[in-house]
């Protein structure tokens, strides 16, 4: 049965709120999101549904983490249907402050993560993306105060940069890692997907077509750079434009050059970003 969230617009209201649902001692998780949710957001709030005995999402399109070239005032936003979704999952509360209320006027502090946020992989084409994140993410922890977060695999840089920022900065959040919800044709689900062209969404899922058949060569033990360059040439002539595939170990994502070893002592994550047209994918899988 449908029942709609309450929905909290400012920092008091959100505390009124959560100060209902802790009420019994309950675990609280959040699904952090920016809107635009698709299957893939929701099964986040499935998976926060089993965990936690209430459940919390925010819809906060952060402005810190596009840079001005980027699609911050083309972002899709679809409020009724999101909380049209969010009801039918019987979701407790929506956390959908505006820009004043996350970032007053004279607001200064920032967080700079680094570790794995500095390892060359999205950072390298999005540089202010990270800092971004992590202050987002930092305050609707403070604000939220979950005893658990969901993030999407899809994100896998995000969700290691996060994980090393709760650890760091004693957040005390369980920080939980979701597997990446696929189109039929394997595309990775995402909100920008609406920006794809029909030729565009025909192409695009050579990209984890590409992503498995690597994994699958690496796995056979195949050498790292030649399955690498191979993948990589698949993506560029279907028109993609790459800005990278690279294996990495999955917990670090500091650069692996030999696919030996696999499983709990090397655990490893091919990784890509390309652009189709103006729209940027990404997607990565477990080697
Ligand atoms: O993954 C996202 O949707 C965003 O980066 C997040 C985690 C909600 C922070 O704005």
């Amino acid at each position: 049965m449908s029942r709609t969230p309450v929905i909290a617009r400012n920092v008091p209201a959100l505390r009124r709120a959560l100060d209902g649902l802790r009420a019994k001692n309950a675990v609280v998780a959040l699904v952090p999101t920016m809107g635009a949710l698709h299957d893939g957001h929701m099964s986040l709030v499935r998976q926060a549904k089993r965990r936690a005995d209430k459940v919390v999402v925010s819809i906060f399109v952060n402005p810190t983490q596009f840079a001005p070239s980027e699609d911050f005032g083309a972002y899709p936003r679809t409020w009724n249907e999101d909380v049209a979704k969010l009801a039918a999952e019987s979701v407790d509360l929506v956390w959908h402050p505006d820009t004043k209320a996350m970032y007053p006027s004279g607001f200064a502090t920032r967080i700079v993560p680094e570790g794995a946020a500095v390892v060359g992989l999205e950072d390298r084409f999005r540089p202010h993306f990270f800092g971004g994140v992590a202050t987002v993410v930092a305050k609707l922890f403070t604000q939220c105060r979950p005893d658990i977060a969901i993030f999407g695999e899809k994100d896998f840089q995000q969700l290691r940069v996060v994980a090393q920022m709760v650890r760091d900065l004693d957040l005390g959040v369980r920080v939980i890692g979701a597997r990446t919800v696929r189109e039929r044709d394997g595309l990775a689900r995402s909100s920008r997907n609406v920006y794809l062209s029909e030729e565009e969404r025909r192409v695009a899922p050579v990209l984890y077509r590409t992503l498995k058949e690597v994994a699958a060569r690496l796995r056979a033990g195949g050498k790292a750079e030649a399955a690498v360059a191979g993948g990589a040439k698949i993506i560029t002539t279907a028109g993609f434009e790459l800005d990278y595939l690279e294996l990495r170990h999955a917990e670090t994502l500091a650069p692996v050059t030999s696919a030996k070893g696999s499983g709990k002592d090397a655990p490893k994550r091919l990784l890509v970003a390309a652009r189709l047209g103006k729209t940027r994918l990404i997607d990565n899988i477990a080697v």
